[in-house]
């Protein structure tokens, strides 16, 4: 594989490389190998951004994209044709960044463990010519963590940066000549198709191989499993599996677009999604997980199912032999269980844009707003016609083993007026539907709770 490290071209040979592997997360290449221990490791499961990286690639469109993302999460064989820059390539002829010089004189890091990585937050916001406002550095940095500073000094340090006129810089990347990866080494096996027909291709062959796109998932579990060795397609770059249509009606998210992509699309039609999805992980992670990694993970807890639900979104299931098209309500089947067959990849989702009088509420409740896993989630879609409520469609989290509809909630609110009474009315259906589990997310009295009150939460919302 071929790709630029801070403007150097690095070509690696998995088989002559003996302690290389496509697998090996890019922060253990750059500390372990490429001898560049600026990457930090903190957590080493994409929980506190001191591993944050910048990486630059093509989109579909063959523009180039550059984005932070966790060192500690993808995998080596992920920057095939991308250049990478970490924090030894920001500072250029021994001259500090922007970014950098203001976090110096503002006394933007104390013990300086976080700081590569909030640079390299910061890095990427630059070059990607977002303002230096508070709001959007907050976001920017939604996915590090300082112990020392208490952030302010950090945020005021990047607020000043606006005030310097910026300087152009575009990361080069490889020219475009993709080759397939195949390599089979040590009993694990790494094989990155190139397109969607040979992914299916493989899928028939290796049925049992698992498929890895933003690998924010798998990585977490390969390193608290320590599995000796792993069979993966990587499908991280497939084009067809990641781009984003307008229908008359519907809106097609490629399975494996990114969060951030899926976000941006979305909020177009449902401004609501913008802040939901937010507070989906942080942004390093949104920039490479899929909502299909979160759907196929078939968490209780993930936050993309019960928007689906709500949505009644329609999911689209490939083999290479057919497709098929399943409503969302019909793929989970059981606890972290679900109904694609063994050679079935999902290729993409389609979702309903919305009509006049159509509304969506969708309210995450975590301990944390950023970068914490949901306590439990309520979206819900509903029309008013002339008062009166018609269409409900809803989606819990947190609430039984799968995300799940209400039955109970879609049917009693179907019919009867849009006024608070009946949200209040509905409440105690809840408790009827439910009957959840207690955790160290929250009790199962609080999740019920929680669930009543949302529902005249959504009333207020939305009237
Ligand atoms: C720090 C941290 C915070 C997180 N916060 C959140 C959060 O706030 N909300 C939330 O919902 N989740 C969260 N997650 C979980 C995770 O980020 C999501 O589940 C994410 O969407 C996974 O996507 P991925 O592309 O990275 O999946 P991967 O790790 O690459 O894969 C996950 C699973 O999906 C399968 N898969 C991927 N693509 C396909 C496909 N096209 N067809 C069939 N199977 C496929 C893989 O085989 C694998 O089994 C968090 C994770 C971390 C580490
Ligand atoms: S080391 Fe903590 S997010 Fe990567
Ligand atoms: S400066 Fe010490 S963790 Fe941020």
């Amino acid at each position: 594989m071929k790709f630029i490290l801070n403007g150097t071209p690095v070509e690696i040979d998995f088989i002559k490389e003996k302690l290389l592997f496509p697998h090996m997360t890019v922060m253990d290449y750059l500390r372990e190998h490429a001898h560049l221990t600026g990457t930090k490791e903190g957590c080493g499961i994409g929980d506190c951004g001191a591993c944050t990286v910048c990486l630059a690639e093509r989109d579909v469109f063959g523009n180039t994209v550059i984005s932070s993302v966790n060192g500690c999460l993808i995998m080596l064989g992920m920057l095939d044709n991308k250049h990478l820059i970490t924090i030894e390539g920001v500072a250029k002829n021994g001259k500090l960044h922007l970014v950098q010089q203001s976090l110096v004189e503002k006394r933007g890091s104390q013990c300086g463990f976080c700081s590569p990585g909030m640079v390299m937050s910061a890095y990427a916001h630059y070059l990607n010519k977002k303002p230096f406002t508070r709001s959007s550095i907050e976001s920017s940095l939604s996915g590090n963590l300082c112990r020392c500073t208490g952030y302010e000094s950090i945020f005021q340090a990047l607020i000043d940066v606006e005030k310097y006129e910026r300087i152009e810089e575009n990361p080069e990347l490889p020219e475009n000549s993709r080759e397939e990866l195949f390599v089979e080494k040590n009993g694990s096996v790494y094989i990155k198709p190139l397109d969607l027909q040979s992914l299916l291709k493989y899928k028939r062959w290796y049925p049992q191989y698992t498929l890895v796109s933003g690998a924010s998932d798998l990585s977490v579990k390969y390193k608290t499993e320590h599995p000796a060795s792993v069979s993966l397609i990587d499908i991280s770059d497939i084009e067809e599996l990641k781009g984003v249509t307008i229908n008359k009606d519907s809106l097609t998210i490629g399975a494996n677009a990114s969060i951030e992509s899926a976000k941006e699309a979305l909020s177009v039609y449902y401004p609501q999604l913008s802040e939901y999805l937010s507070t989906f992980a942080s942004l390093q992670i949104r920039n490479k997980a899929s909502m299909a990694g979160s759907v196929a993970g078939a968490s209780p807890v993930g936050d993309i199912m019960p928007l689906l639900l709500a949505l009644r979104a329609g999911i689209v299931l490939t083999s290479d032999k057919s497709s098929r098209s399943i409503e969302s309500r019909n793929f989970n089947t059981a606890y972290r269980r679900h109904i694609m067959a063994d050679d079935e990849i999902i290729e993409k989702f389609i979702l309903p844009l919305p009509s006049e009088r159509h509304k969506l509420f969708c309210s995450k409740q975590s301990k944390r707003k950023d970068m914490d896993i949901s306590s439990m989630t309520f979206c819900i879609s509903l029309s008013i016609d002339n008062g009166i409520i018609k269409d409900v469609s809803t989606g819990f989290g947190g609430m039984a083993a799968v995300p799940c509809a209400s039955g109970k909630i879609e049917e009693f609110l179907t019919g009867r007026p849009f006024t608070e009474d009946t949200f209040i009315k509905a409440k105690p259906l809840v408790r009827q539907e439910f009957s959840t589990i207690s955790d160290i997310r929250g009790s199962a009295e609080y999740r019920l709770l929680v669930a009543e009150n949302l529902l005249i939460k959504c009333f207020n919302d939305l009237k």
